[in-house]
């Protein structure tokens, strides 16, 4: 506990869910956590604690990940104030939702800023100080989407495609500097990620796809719905963070663990199969 005391935890993307969930039990823990949110109200600085808002008892500070120049002021705040940086969760992240014929390139774009542009800016920022401390870990949260696609759910996939290929990368970069690169791969968990889905325009207009389109949403949602309590993904972060070797990948819930056995073990004509099958698409 004591030592827990002094390392720094940055986890974007905490205002609710799976990086809400994350904060407060290693704030509970005795971590210094910083999490982060777009709605964090400013103050002098630009950044500010909102406890106000959020009533959480980690400390909150503003962030858009989508931007650099807030991920920059988001980081150099935290040093400033704790002159070291031990973890970084790279949570934040929403999903889009629509045929890839019904997605625009915009939409895509803006997933793809969030999702993954977002994980690699905040990486870069932080590359740096554990460098000079010789010490660090990097927990990315992927998905089981980012080792198998959903229908649907293209762009979403593609991002968490990207985030595991740049991770893979990075986890050998950085490992002569004792930093450690771990993939969180969640399946189904029951948090506001199925509220903020965003539909594409085109998806909720195209007669060719929206009567598929609607039946896999549904699948999705109630799967979501039924999913497990974001608590469980906090505690695997525990281990994660309290392990000198991580492994690079912790496949965390059952829809997870049965994508990627489908994946491995069936010809990939069957596993897809399967997968339209539970996606209604048969
Ligand atoms: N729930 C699941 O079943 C599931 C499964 C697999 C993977 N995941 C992944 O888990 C992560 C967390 O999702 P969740 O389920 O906890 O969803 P959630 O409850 O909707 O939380 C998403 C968090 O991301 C933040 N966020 C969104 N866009 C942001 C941006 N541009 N800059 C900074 N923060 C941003 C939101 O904060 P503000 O709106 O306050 O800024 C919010 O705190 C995501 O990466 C998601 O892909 C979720």
């Amino acid at each position: 506990m004591n030592e827990n005391r002094n390392r720094v935890v940055l986890i974007t993307g905490a205002s609710s869910g799976i990086g809400q969930a994350c904060a407060n039990h290693l704030h509970q823990k005795g971590y210094r956590v910083y999490g982060t949110s777009r709605q964090a109200r400013p103050h002098a600085t630009g950044i500010s604690k909102t406890e106000d808002i959020h009533s959480t008892a980690f400390e909150m500070i503003q962030m858009n990940v989508d931007y650099d120049d807030s991920v920059a002021q988001g980081v150099e705040f935290i040093l400033d104030r704790e002159g070291r940086l031990d973890v970084v969760v790279n949570n934040a992240g929403f999903g889009v939702a629509g045929s890839v014929e019904d997605t625009t390139i915009e939409e895509a774009k803006s997933q793809f800023e969030t999702n993954f542009f977002g994980a690699v800016r905040l990486c870069r920022a932080a590359l740096p100080i554990m460098r000079r401390q010789q010490s660090g870990y990097i927990v990315n949260i992927s998905s089981g989407a980012g080792l198998i696609s959903i229908p649907f759910q293209g762009m979403y996939s593609a991002t968490k495609f990207a985030l595991e290929g740049m991770t893979e990368a990075l986890h050998m970069e950085v490992k002569p500097f004792d930093i450690h690169m771990v993939l969180i791969e969640p399946g189904d968990f029951r948090t506001k990620f199925t509220a903020n889905r965003r539909k594409t325009v085109a998806s909720q207009q195209n007669a060719v796809y929206l009567e598929k389109f609607t039946a896999s949403l549904g699948v999705m949602e109630a799967d979501e719905t039924r999913g497990l309590s974001p608590i469980k993904i906090a505690h695997i972060l525990e281990q994660i963070i309290e392990t000198p070797s991580p492994r690079l990948r912790y496949l965390v819930g059952l829809s997870s663990g049965v994508a990627i056995i489908l994946k491995k073990i069936l010809p990939y004509r069957l596993s897809e199969w399967v997968l339209m099958k539970h996606y209604k698409l048969l």
